[in-house]
């Protein structure tokens, strides 16, 4: 796989299991930045929706990989609520690229090392001035290996369930904690155990446990890392 990259703009990567705060953290801290942010994870979910709307199945490495290197899909803002949509092929699927069925099959299109290797520039393009927060699980390892500052957040099984349930019940998507607990232990076994880009935590990676940490104090964690590197 490519791992070179010839950008001199900042990036900072944010890896880590699932649920362990990696969006919300590198919103706020792409917010008091004034950075660009890249959820990577949301591109492994657009093709695992895409290969369900062309009913192209899951480990179907031939089919996936021009899928998604040609994937049709615009983020808008939508003018009544101020929030991000995202279109697939002119479709709305911000709804349904947040359950977590679209999770795990993103998980299971995510170990194909010619569906990663495709999105590869994609991700890359996202890396405009003034800098860039990326958020997945290889961006310190693989899409950003030169990364100014890599964090690798963690958090116990159980506390990630927790805040995963309470997260998907605001959303009003029905879960359960049991058979969140399960879906979690089991993506993180495959996304641990793949031989593609497997989730680990870059050599020079800051890893932070945030099972006792409140957002803001995982915030201002990081600000004070961004003090010391950016500067
Ligand atoms: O929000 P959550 O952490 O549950 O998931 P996500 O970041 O949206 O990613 C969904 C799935 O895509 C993950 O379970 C990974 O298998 C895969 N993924 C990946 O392999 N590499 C990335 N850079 C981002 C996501």
């Amino acid at each position: 796989m490519n791992t070179k990259t010839t950008t001199t703009v900042p990036v900072i990567t944010i890896d880590g299991p699932t649920a362990s705060g990696k969006g919300t953290i590198t919103r706020l801290l792409a917010q008091r930045l004034g950075w660009h942010i890249l959820d990577s994870g949301a591109l492994y979910r657009l093709v695992a929706l895409a290969a369900h709307k062309h009913s192209i199945p899951l480990d179907d490495a031939d089919s996936l990989q021009p899928l998604a290197a040609h994937l049709d899909v615009e983020f808008a803002i939508d003018e009544d609520s101020g929030e991000i949509v995202t279109l697939l092929e002119g479709e709305d699927v911000t709804q349904d690229l947040r359950s977590e069925t679209c999770g795990n099959d993103a998980s299971r299109v995510a170990q194909i090392a010619m569906v990663r290797e495709a999105l590869l520039a994609r991700q890359r393009a996202f890396c405009e001035t003034p800098g860039l927060v990326a958020d997945g699980r290889d961006m310190g390892t693989v899409v950003f290996p030169d990364a100014v500052l890599k964090i690798f957040l963690t958090a116990s099984v159980e506390e990630r369930a927790c805040r995963r349930y309470n997260q998907l019940k605001d959303k009003g998507l029905g879960v359960t904690m049991r058979g969140l607990l399960d879906e979690i232990a089991e993506r993180d076994a495959r996304d641990r155990g793949r031989a593609a880009s497997p989730l680990v935590a870059a050599e020079d990676a800051v890893q932070l446990d945030t099972s006792e940490l409140t957002i803001d104090e995982v915030v201002d964690r990081l600000w004070s890392l961004c003090q010391v590197r950016l500067n």
